[in-house]
């Protein structure tokens, strides 16, 4: 028996049977349809490429796994120098983890420890956002801001070791000025707020928010498990804003194997950099590094490069302007378009029930979620299957 995610499993309704896929296809015994979600935002490359799936065969017949305790083997060496030379300025270290809320728990984990390490232990609060998501273990689901986690906070109490702000430079000012003593870290989606509901912000905030940092000596957390590999039509936030500490997951691996990394600067790292082994980062998932994971996140990450993908993302959110832009329906409360994501936000969640059925129907696999239609199409997308995406969004409100 399985237990499907998100779902009250009495009432959901039967999930869609996936016997193949292929590029931005998914196919059931009864149709194809268009992942017009890229799988949770994961599969950039679209399904069974041959340049990934080759990386993984050829791993396994190596090893697929060996642990990191210990042992080292050159698919991780190879990936992380990769990371060095491919992410910018010092963001050098790279701690592997299994999935994207494993590698967010690192990085607040790393942020209260950097400063344990120092003798601020004072330091043990968290600057976070309105609206946040950063997965669903349990730091992290204290770091979001998701209602429906809220019941897990008022079941401990309140413990108020998160503050939360929004998106606004005067918050973020006041944030700072009354708590800069007992911060370690902001963490952030940085410009695209995801599972939160598809909110859009300005590099103004994330600049504002280094200064900040900088001045109280605070580290700067980017969560872009989401927002990495250009989906913003940035290759990465930290592009326009050097974070401390950088989370990638999701389309690390073109969505092949659950993978994750914390990316920590210099500063950071030297901070645990230490002869005494109580310094040291205490944390060690089995799976960190994992080889077939690795080969095929290094593949994903040379063919970003080698087929101009920026170029790719940048004509995603050309064409989705061109259709999307402006467009008017009673019941729209506003679409935003961001590079590789498109959102439709309705005044009332319940408009968008029955259209996950009418998307399937059009030949589109959709999930809307909150009251967000949106669309993160894989970046191999051609013109005209994005067209039946954006068709069938529009659709929907005729
Ligand atoms: C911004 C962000 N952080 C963290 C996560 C959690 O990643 P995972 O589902 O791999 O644990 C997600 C997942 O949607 C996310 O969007």
């Amino acid at each position: 028996m399985i237990w499907y995610p998100y779902e009250q499993m009495k009432t959901m309704r039967e999930p869609l049977k996936i016997i193949d896929a292929e590029s931005v296809w998914l196919k059931t015994s009864e149709r194809e349809i268009i992942d017009s979600i890229s799988s949770w935002w994961s599969v950039i490359h679209g399904y069974k490429h041959p340049v990934l799936t080759e990386a993984v065969k050829a791993q396994a017949d190596q090893f697929s796994h060996v642990m990191l305790g210990g042992l080292t083997h050159e698919p991780v060496q190879r990936l992380s120098d990769k990371l060095r030379n491919f992410l910018p300025g010092d963001l050098d270290y790279c701690f592997y983890s299994d999935s994207g809320s494993v590698a967010v728990e690192v990085a607040l984990k790393m942020a209260l420890q950097y400063y344990v390490n120092q003798g601020e232990r004072q330091r043990t609060k968290v600057l976070s956002l309105t609206h946040a998501y950063h997965g669903d273990t349990f730091k992290a689901m204290e770091v979001g801001d998701d209602e429906d986690y809220h019941f897990i906070l008022e079941a401990y109490g309140e413990k108020k070791t998160v503050f939360h702000i929004p998106t606004e430079i005067p918050a973020l000012e006041e944030a700072f000025e009354k708590r800069h003593e007992e911060l370690n870290c902001l963490i952030v989606e940085p410009l695209l707020q995801g599972a939160g509901g598809m909110r859009m912000y300005d590099a103004a905030f994330l600049k504002r928010a280094r200064q900040l940092c900088d001045r109280y000596g605070v580290l700067l957390i980017f969560d872009e498990v989401a927002t990495g590999f250009g989906r913003t039509g940035n290759r990465f936030a930290a592009d326009l804003v050097q974070p401390d500490i950088l989370v990638l997951g999701k389309a690390l691996t073109g969505g092949y194997i659950g993978h994750a990394v914390t990316v920590a600067n210099k500063k950071v790292y030297d901070g645990f950099y230490s002869d005494d082994p109580r310094k040291a980062l205490m944390h060690g998932p089995t799976f960190m590094g994992n080889a077939l994971a690795c080969s095929v996140a290094l593949k994903s990450i040379e063919l970003f490069e080698q087929e101009d993908y920026m170029a790719k993302i940048h004509r995603i959110e050309q064409i989705t302007r061109r259709e999307m832009e402006g467009f008017e329906a009673p019941g729209i409360r506003e679409v935003r378009i961001l590079g590789g994501c498109v959102c439709v936000e309705v005044k009332d969640a319940d408009s968008l029930k029955g259209y996950q059925q009418f998307a399937y129907e059009q030949g589109v696999f959709s999930r809307p979620f909150l009251n967000c239609m949106y669309a993160m199409v894989p970046y191999i997308i051609s013109e005209e299957e994005l067209m039946r995406v954006l068709r069938t969004m529009k659709a929907w409100f005729a």
